[in-house]
């Protein structure tokens, strides 16, 4: 199997080598070679991930949990141990606090229905921020179909920082939730959740921070955070697609309902009565995304074999790179500029729709995302509809940024 070596060299990390880690960036487009800056979206997978998920398939393919014979067993194991690898990764205590899901949105569904339903009641609030992806607006807006809760929503600056001057004065006597992005995905501003948490929890309020857009960015402890519950994605940090992660403090996931019923999460059944399983299976009804735990095991092997503190310097320095390179497409206004950044540019042109900005610089063999990008309050918020995004992995070189500098350039000379 291949694997990544000299990755670290005086000079920091050696992109030419980790890019050769990526077969898709030998693809071109448009018979121009590949510029992939839709990260925000799914990042691209290393031969590693691609490998371990074949070789599960040529290997090992059978249910867990399940069977005593061999295959069964080894499938198992190689599944537990991804639950390991990824509980040391965000530094969570136990094994029993990480549940596999399809993804963020999964496990946000899952705390909205499963924490919601029980301990909600009519006339109670969350408070989620207007950044917020539809992913962490939409499943609180369906508890309120069963239970009359009010949601509040902590604004957002020109720049696209929270507002958190009166953030402790939205708390009353009944707050029942805080439910918060980490960094997000349109604007690329990072939260200080750390401190939010902090006051949430004098005011006995726990906390689910979505980092979808943080988890391949920067390192997250959620032991340090102290978040209660913590929500990801695989295929954003180099895993597969329909795996995803939900971190959950041991004493809400164990006060918690079931979400979903099925094989596995019980532990007797009759007809009469049926009593659930230990954590974290109680969450994981069904045959699971064996491979998708698998294969985000592996990414998350790729991404300590790098380093996340390592990833973070260097993609801080595309960013800085990136914003200082965009600053001087002429008519380029860039859409959020926060204290602090991860990950994604948004920009505007005034008289050029980002719908074309894409399609024009597709043909340059450039990958952006244009649209709303899942967070129509957020362009609500600056009365726009559109913007076109740039987001960055840690395979996107400088080079890479002057190529769409110069595309976005010819953009203009087209549309004048
Ligand atoms: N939420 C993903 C994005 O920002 C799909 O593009």
């Amino acid at each position: 199997m291949h694997t990544t070596t000299n990755i670290n060299n005086s000079k920091g990390l050696d992109i030419d080598c980790i890019r050769e880690d990526f077969p898709i960036l030998n693809t071109t487009v448009h018979g121009k070679p590949l510029i992939y800056f839709d990260n925000a979206a799914t990042t691209q997978k290393p031969r590693s991930v691609i490998e371990t998920i074949d070789n599960y398939y040529t290997n090992m393919n059978s249910n867990i949990h399940r069977g005593v014979h061999y295959l069964s067993q080894i499938s198992t194991d190689a599944y537990e141990k991804a639950r390991t690898k990824i509980k040391e990764f965000i530094n969570a205590p136990s094994t029993k606090e990480i549940i596999f899901t399809r993804g963020t949105t999964e496990s946000i569904n899952l705390v909205a229905h499963s924490y919601g339903m029980k301990f909600f009641n009519d006339g109670d609030e969350i408070i989620i921020s207007a950044m917020e992806h539809h992913s962490n607006i939409v499943p609180w807006q369906l508890l309120k179909t069963y239970k009359n809760i009010n949601i509040k929503v902590i604004p957002i600056d020109d720049d696209g920082n929270l507002v958190i001057d009166n953030f402790e004065s939205m708390f009353t006597e009944r707050t029942k939730f805080l439910s918060l992005v980490y960094v997000s995905n349109s604007l690329g501003t990072v939260n200080p959740v750390k401190e939010l948490i902090s006051i949430a929890h004098k005011h006995n309020v726990p906390v689910l921070i979505d980092a979808a857009q943080a988890v391949n960015h920067i390192p997250v402890d959620v032991q340090d955070l102290d978040c209660d519950f913590l929500a990801l994605s695989g295929h954003k940090m180099y895993g597969p697609t329909g795996i995803g992660v939900l971190y959950g403090k041991e004493k809400y996931l164990k006060a918690m309902p079931p979400y979903q019923g099925g094989g596995d999460m019980i532990s007797k059944v009759t007809f009469e009565k049926t009593t659930f399983n230990e954590l974290p299976y109680k969450f994981e009804a069904g045959t699971p995304n064996i491979e998708g735990v698998i294969g985000l095991g592996a990414a998350i092997d790729y991404i300590n074999n790098i380093g996340i503190n390592a990833i973070h310097e260097y993609e801080s320095g595309l960013m800085e790179y990136a914003t200082k390179a965009l600053q001087t497409v002429p008519g380029l206004q860039i859409i959020g500029n926060a204290k602090e950044k991860a990950g994604a540019i948004s920009f505007l042109f005034e008289n050029i729709h980002p719908h074309d900005v894409g399609t024009f610089i597709d043909f340059e063999g450039i990958a952006l995302r244009t649209g709303h990008h899942c967070t129509q309050p957020v362009m609500d918020r600056y009365g726009i509809p559109a913007t076109s995004r740039v987001s960055f992995a840690v395979y996107n070189t400088k080079a890479e940024i002057d190529i769409l500098v110069k595309s976005l350039i010819k953009i203009i000379e087209v549309f004048k």
